[in-house]
């Protein structure tokens, strides 16, 4: 057998990784609304945070937007969707001012924090929201409830500053792409401060949140980089670059495409961890991959925690029409 001069390299391949049942659905319901209505089909915010996709999209003509009125007058027909991090209420009530044919790709466990954080308000407790300011999905939430009817709480220090207005009446919910370790510290300060802060009746952070992260932290010990394919707006993925360092990780860095790869940078490495975010597609995954066994003596061990089946339906008007634009 001939000897690889190249060195050896141990990758550590992470499963469950990379697209959730909810970006997964996101991005069927463009395609599905692109081959039933025709083009252009709107896309209020990127669908999922990837430019792979959101790019894979517009190639078929998907056209992204920010706010419902970049839509052109001539265009008021064709549908468009809204992403899969929610919402505020304003939005489709913005939609429905404006006639517009709108489909909406909000994640079903996003919704199901929605509801969550209704019943709390519901109940007239003040609801707290677990989360990153500025981040869609907050913004969706957040844009769930009245004004005044809800406070971000981000961190430990803001958990300890947080000053309600009723202490004895408050329930939480989180974003569902956090840390699941930084949430618990910052519910468990909470509860410190507000024995009577109600939780809500599920879990707010998700199960494809959860089980990249506990892959992550199975894998990450030990290893000299390791590597989370997925976009600097990504929270989930952002998330799991941290798991990895926590967990043990020399080095953890986001990584978008092979590309970008800097090989003076990364160095020797004898073991690499690899994960991707919900949003990153395997694509991505295998190009990175494949780059390293251009490099190395590669060899690949699985690091499975969890087996998902779970599998959304998209919106009842896309199941049965006719895709007359294939
Ligand atoms: Fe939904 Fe969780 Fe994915 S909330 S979009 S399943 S990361």
């Amino acid at each position: 057998f001939p000897v690889s001069d190249k060195s050896p390299l141990t990758i550590r391949l992470c499963g469950p990784r990379g697209f959730c049942a909810g970006v997964d659905r996101a991005i069927q319901i463009v395609v599905l609304a692109l081959k039933a209505y025709g083009a252009p089909v709107y896309v209020r915010h990127e669908i999922v945070h990837n430019r792979y996709v959101v790019e894979g999209l517009e190639a078929k003509g998907a056209i992204f937007i920010e706010e419902l009125n970049e839509i052109p007058e001539e265009h008021r027909q064709q549908p468009v969707v809204f992403s899969a991090h929610g919402v505020p209420k304003s939005v489709p009530e913005d939609a429905q001012a404006r006639n517009l044919f709108y489909l909406d790709a909000t994640c079903p466990l996003v919704s199901k924090v929605h509801k969550q954080a209704m019943r709390h308000q519901r109940l007239g407790r003040h609801v707290v929201l677990i989360g990153h300011a500025g981040h869609p999905e907050v913004i969706g939430t957040m844009g769930q409830l009245p004004p005044g009817s809800v406070s971000l709480v981000d961190t430990i220090a803001d958990a300890e500053a947080y000053m309600p207005p009723d202490p004895d009446n408050l329930g939480y919910v989180t974003q569902t792409t956090l840390s699941v370790d930084d949430t618990a510290g910052v519910i468990a300060k909470l509860q410190e401060r507000f024995p009577n802060l109600m939780a809500p009746a599920a879990d707010s952070i998700c199960y494809a949140t959860t089980n990249r992260q506990v892959a992550v932290k199975e894998a990450a010990p030990g290893c000299d980089l390791f590597l989370v394919v997925g976009a600097p707006n990504s929270s989930n993925s952002k998330r799991l670059v941290e798991v990895a360092l926590r967990a043990g990780a020399k080095r953890s860095l986001l990584v978008q495409r092979a590309a970008e790869l800097n090989w003076d940078e990364i160095g020797p490495v004898r073991t690499l961890g690899i994960s991707a975010g919900a949003s990153a597609p395997e694509v991505i995954v295998d190009e990175i991959i494949a780059a390293f066994k251009e490099r190395f003596d590669a060899q690949i061990e699985l690091a499975i925690t969890a087996e998902e089946t779970e599998n959304f339906l998209v919106n009842r008007e896309l199941r049965d029409v006719p895709l007359t634009h294939e």
